[in-house]
């Protein structure tokens, strides 16, 4: 076994805990415990789309698709008249990351939005807001090989000032552990795995969107009870390539004013990067390949669920 491969295995945090002055190990510093409490009261509607992942594993792509989807197609009529639509988070200036600038809380914002609504967010199931459930509103689950995952997430962070702390063994031994970002990546994917045949859930993956897109846009129109022609979704294929999508968010970045907000973190660092199957070939070692695989296959070997890694 990976010598870093030790740290704790836990179960489901409780979400009460919240209340108290715990903190919780594997929530990212921008997300502050104090909101995902007040989380537990956010008003949900009925016609609302949630949509769930854990980190890197296509949440952007998965809602740009969505709000094309409500627009039949038109980037100019995808409604961005919220600031953005991330549940949890809090940041919002450019100058956030390194200057203390007042937050502002996105839910906040979201809950003067008019419906319909399409949000997102990285909450593990146990402290999603309960709401979601209550009203039937809809969730579209993204889930992404592991591997690409990982890779992804330490790319990301390599681009930020946490590069430092962060290395990639630090990030692989953390994976299956309560330390992972939004708790351990196997219990976060399979809380929703198992809700897959549940009528509000569409659980997708990653790799379908890149090999069958005119399938999954279809079924995302379906599921969100918007049926597009064949013309609409066509072009809706299209614009969610990854180089499509790049210059629509260039776009956004040049004529609204806070357009940043819907295609960076901190205002800095994009969210579209390479968009490939595979890349994680250029950070596992033979060694931590193999381990991971052996991982892997104790946490979802019953439970049938299986990814593409190229
Ligand atoms: P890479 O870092 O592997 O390039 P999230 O939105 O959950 O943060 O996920 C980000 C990942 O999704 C990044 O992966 C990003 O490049 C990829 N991505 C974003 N839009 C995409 C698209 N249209 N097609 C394919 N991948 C996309």
């Amino acid at each position: 076994m990976h010598k870093m491969m030790v740290l704790v295995e836990a179960s489901a945090p409780d979400p009460l805990r919240f209340c108290g002055s715990w903190m919780p190990p594997n929530l990212p510093p921008h997300v502050l415990p104090a909101v995902v409490e007040d989380l537990q009261t956010f008003r949900f509607r009925p016609d609302d789309i949630l949509i769930v992942t854990s980190p890197k594993s296509g949440t952007h792509w998965a809602f740009e698709t969505a709000a094309l989807i409500k627009a039949d197609g038109v980037w100019e009529n995808v409604k961005r008249d919220t600031l953005k639509n991330h549940l949890e988070f809090t940041l919002l200036n450019k100058e956030s990351y390194d200057k203390s600038v007042p937050l502002i809380m996105f839910y906040k914002e979201l809950d003067k939005m008019p419906s319909p609504r399409i949000m997102f967010t990285h909450l593990p199931h146990e402290l999603l807001p309960p709401g979601v459930f209550e009203v039937n509103a809809k969730i579209i689950y993204t889930a992404r090989n592991p591997k690409d995952v990982l890779a992804s997430l330490y790319k990301f962070i390599g681009l930020t000032p946490d590069a430092k702390f962060v290395t990639w063994e630090m990030l692989y031994s953390s994976f299956f552990t309560e330390y992972f970002m939004y708790g351990p990546w196997h219990r976060h994917v399979l809380s929703f795995w198992k809700l897959r045949n549940d009528k509000n859930v569409l659980f997708l993956k990653y790799e379908d969107m890149k090999k069958h897109p005119s399938k999954i846009v279809t079924q995302i129109a379906e599921f969100i009870d918007h049926p597009i022609s064949d013309d609409v979704r066509d072009e809706i294929v299209k614009k969610t390539t990854m180089d499509q999508m790049k210059k629509e968010m260039k776009r956004l970045e040049e004529t609204l004013e806070d357009g940043y907000i819907f295609s960076k973190a901190f205002g800095k660092l994009s969210y579209f990067q390479k968009g490939v199957i595979g890349d994680w070939k250029n950070f596992f070692t033979v060694a931590q390949n193999e381990e991971f695989d052996k991982q892997l296959e104790e946490r979802l070997g019953e439970t049938g669920l299986e990814f593409d890694y190229e």
